[in-house]
């Protein structure tokens, strides 16, 4: 794992929209792997930017979500759909129907499940996948637990997890306590893998990704056995380790 050390969450965000950016010049047709939450709304914030100013097209790019809540449908502001909307593909010139989430109002959730890992394969998986890392080191909604194994599946979401994702809902009752999620087996078949860590909360989980070993109770250190995994970390989230 290569590690790109900055100084905030600013320069985190600069960084991995230069390097989204010129994977996107590259390959103009590329499959990219997209996440939610607040880490990365500051990389599509600068993405944005930069269409606006450069003119960087996404017209012929697939994206493929990480993860969507169970009940909440795409009009909901707080399903990750609406997030998707609001925060990149509103304001790029992306073909919205080239733009893949879960559904989480899906009629049969086992039937969407076997759907979405279907249509990533289809594309000829993903090429690269932009991740974020919880505080108990879940990826997607990979909980401590899951199986490396695992495809696109239904999970109940850690009490940690509702906790610390309540900070988007009016409410902590409000947070769904159910997702679809990309798998880790699903994750670890992109191509590359372009992980951002930034803040106080997520010095811990950087500190035992990097140190600690490879096992199931910390989702995030799969990542290890994968060939291509830049890490963008700031000063604070990296400082344990100097
Ligand atoms: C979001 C996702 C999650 C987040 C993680 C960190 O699609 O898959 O794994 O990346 O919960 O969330 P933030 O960035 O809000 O700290």
């Amino acid at each position: 794992m290569r590690i790109i050390e900055v100084k905030d969450y600013q320069q985190m965000s600069k960084r991995a929209a230069e390097y989204i950016i010129n994977k996107v010049v590259q390959n103009p047709s590329i499959k990219l792997g997209l996440a939610t939450g607040g880490t990365p709304i500051g990389t599509y914030k600068s993405l944005i930017e930069d269409h606006q100013k450069n003119g960087t097209s996404y017209q012929k790019v697939t994206t493929f979500n990480l993860d969507e809540y169970i009940g909440l449908s795409s009009d909901n502001k707080n399903s990750y759909r609406y997030f998707m909307n609001d925060h990149l593909f509103n304001y790029i010139d992306i073909n919205k129907a080239k733009t893949n989430i879960p559904s989480g109002i899906a009629p049969d959730f086992q039937e969407e499940c076997h759907r979405y890992e279907d249509i990533i394969s289809r594309h000829g998986g993903i090429d690269l996948q932009i991740l974020g890392i919880g505080s108990n080191g879940h990826i997607g909604f990979n909980e401590p637990g899951t199986s490396f194994g695992s495809k696109t599946h239904i999970v109940n979401l850690a009490p940690s997890t509702i906790q610390a994702n309540a900070r988007f809902f009016s409410r902590i009752e409000e947070v769904p306590t159910k997702a679809i999620t990309m798998g880790i087996s699903t994750i670890l078949k992109s191509k590359e893998i372009l992980l951002l860590i930034s803040g106080e909360k997520k010095k811990d989980a950087l500190c035992r990704l990097l140190n600690g070993k490879i096992n199931e109770s910390f989702p995030a250190s799969v990542l290890k056995n994968h060939p291509c995994v830049t890490i963008i970390a700031d000063k604070v989230a990296i400082a344990d380790l100097e």
